[in-house]
């Protein structure tokens, strides 16, 4: 190993250790692990995980192990999550062969299922769809730690991100929410934020050491060859060498981590701002595999992303001709199929809106290469002069129901900015019922507005009714956790606000925001599934 464990834990932000088993087996080091055990051996107490000698036995076509004896020892030695010898499956392997590789697989698996370990699941299936998706469905019948996706190595290297793409989509998109998704070797920073796009969690790769073995040298939107390089792409501190071709294979190995690890970062922070679309579509540019890829998932995988598209974000970037293809795009056309506006037109960067809405996420949020609007005056203007069709457009494209068309909005009034002009207040009887976000201009309901659309007996689309034993915790404006979700109403996404309820659905509890979409909140047992303000 060209960096030690001991540098990566200190400088590298680790919350996990992949190794591999079938290596330390067959090291020197042998003895000492089984002694000691792994956390010990390597001085780390987080999770390690364990990989079998699956990849090793095709990559290196070494002798076999048998699935007993590599469960056996990654126990012996104290693995926290264990990988059964599943069946190595080619691109090029016929269906046949693969199907039956799945499924020997999946019996191998079953062992530590009945042994009730903490492991992980490998599912195969080649280039095959239809046989991932079998994996898929057979996966959700087991309780392991992680989910991994097999065979993909072969398509990384060749650049087949299509092909990777199709295969990691049949399989996320039908296993249950709640169990992380692990992409066997991935770990290029070109195709990282891409598999996060669709929904890989975890991530192991060899490559920062054995490219560096290789003299070539990762950065984020491409390799090189070191020693070809006439130029220092790279000022991390690892490459302080003169010229690229006296960086050392430790440095090298260093870099590529470091450059990898930056690569997670990047990636986590874009989700964190809500800009993982932007993040990935501004690494297409590298490689026309990767815009392929990118457009299939816009293609094919868009209606799956759209549930789980969030209600608003600060802002957004249409940067390409793709970017029009986005969830976004489709779930806001989806939202506006709610609004039945009687107001004037006005063009946005998906046609024609009711200027109601003009101000509303993402018209006003988001920003291409192809339009420029300058309807702030005529918007100001209208939520001034029809307060009603205002709210009532808003109400409807936010929560996508027409109940605001059937609510009676009497004794109702609306205050306004003195220095904007803008709607700031929807209030009835004097108590503040709505407040206007001002980056998004969407509504964040208070408590009065539940009480004044249940006087009216009107239902408000999004709900979830807590167990008895949560009710005093969210009535003292606590987080409602997923364990303690009853069940779910209304096809509600990240961010919506919905109406929180007792268990019998009598009692209004309170309003909060979805951290996930209703359909993965039945799934979760951990974690907090709405957030109160
Ligand atoms: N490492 C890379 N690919 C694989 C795979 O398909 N299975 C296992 N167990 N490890 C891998
Ligand atoms: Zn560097």
């Amino acid at each position: 190993m060209p960096v030690s464990l001991d540098w990566m834990i200190k400088h590298l932000n680790i919350e996990l250790i992949i190794t591999n088993s079938y290596i330390l087996k067959n090291s020197k080091y042998k003895d000492e692990i089984l002694k000691k055990g792994l956390h010990k051996f390597f001085g780390f107490d987080g999770v390690i995980y364990t990989d079998s000698g699956t990849f090793q036995m095709y990559s290196q076509g070494r002798a076999n192990i048998s699935n007993e004896e590599t469960i056996a020892f990654q126990k012996a030695i104290g693995s926290d999550i264990i990988t059964p010898l599943d069946l190595f499956t080619l691109p090029s392997d016929d269906k046949k062969t693969a199907r039956l590789k799945l499924e020997k697989s999946f019996e191998r698996s079953s062992l530590l299922e009945k042994m009730h370990e903490s492991y992980s699941l490998p599912l195969q299936g080649g280039l095959y769809v239809d046989l991932r998706k079998k994996a898929a469905l057979l996966a959700n019948k087991y309780e392991p730690a992680v989910y991994a996706i097999g065979g993909i190595v072969p398509l990384m290297e060749s650049y087949d991100f299509l092909n990777l793409v199709k295969v990691v989509y049949a399989v996320k998109s039908l296993l249950k929410p709640n169990v992380p998704v692990h992409a066997f070797g991935a770990g290029h920073p070109l195709v990282l934020p891409l598999l996060v796009l669709l929904g890989v969690d975890v991530f192991d790769s060899a490559s920062y050491a054995l490219y560096a073995y290789d003299r070539r040298m990762i950065c984020p939107h491409r390799t090189y060859n070191v020693d070809e390089l006439e130029y220092f792409p790279c000022s991390c501190r690892y490459c302080e060498a003169e010229i690229p071709k006296d960086l050392t294979t430790e440095e090298l190995a260093k870099h590529n981590l470091t450059v990898i690890f930056e690569e997670l970062e990047s990636i986590k922070e874009a989700i964190h701002e809500g800009t993982l679309y932007e993040y990935v579509e501004y690494k297409l540019g590298a490689r026309p595999e990767l815009v392929k890829a990118y457009r299939w998932i816009m293609r094919s995988a868009n209606k799956w992303l759209q549930s789980y598209e969030p209600m608003s974000r600060k802002r957004g970037f249409l940067t390409r001709d793709e970017s029009f293809k986005r969830p976004l795009v489709k779930h806001t056309k989806n939202r506006l199929s709610y609004v039945k506006s009687s107001c004037q037109e006005v063009e946005s960067f998906m046609g024609k809106i009711p200027l109601s809405l003009a101000l509303s996420y993402p018209f006003s949020q988001v920003s291409t290469y192809k339009h420029e609007y300058s309807w702030y005056a005529e918007s100001i203007y209208f939520m001034n002069k029809e307060p009603l069709s205002f709210i009532k457009d808003v109400l409807a494209y936010q929560f996508r129901d027409d109940f605001s068309y059937k609510v009676k909005w009497e004794n109702v009034k609306f205050i306004y900015s003195k220095t904007t002009k803008r709607l700031r207040e929807v209030r009835y009887k004097n108590k503040v019922m709505l407040t206007l976000r001002s980056y998004d201009n969407l509504f964040v309901p208070r408590d009065e507005f539940y009480y004044f659309l249940k006087s009216q007996n009107i239902n408000f689309p999004y709900k979830v009714k807590v167990f008895k034993e949560a009710e005093p915790f969210v009535k003292s404006g606590r987080n409602v956790f997923a364990k303690f979700v009853k069940d779910v109403k209304g096809a509600f996404q990240p961010q919506d606000f919905i109406a929180i309820l007792s268990e019998d659905g009598r009692d209004f509890l309170g309003w909060g925001q979805a951290l996930l979409s209703h359909k993965e909140i039945p799934y979760f047992k951990r974690g907090v599934a709405v957030k109160r303000k």
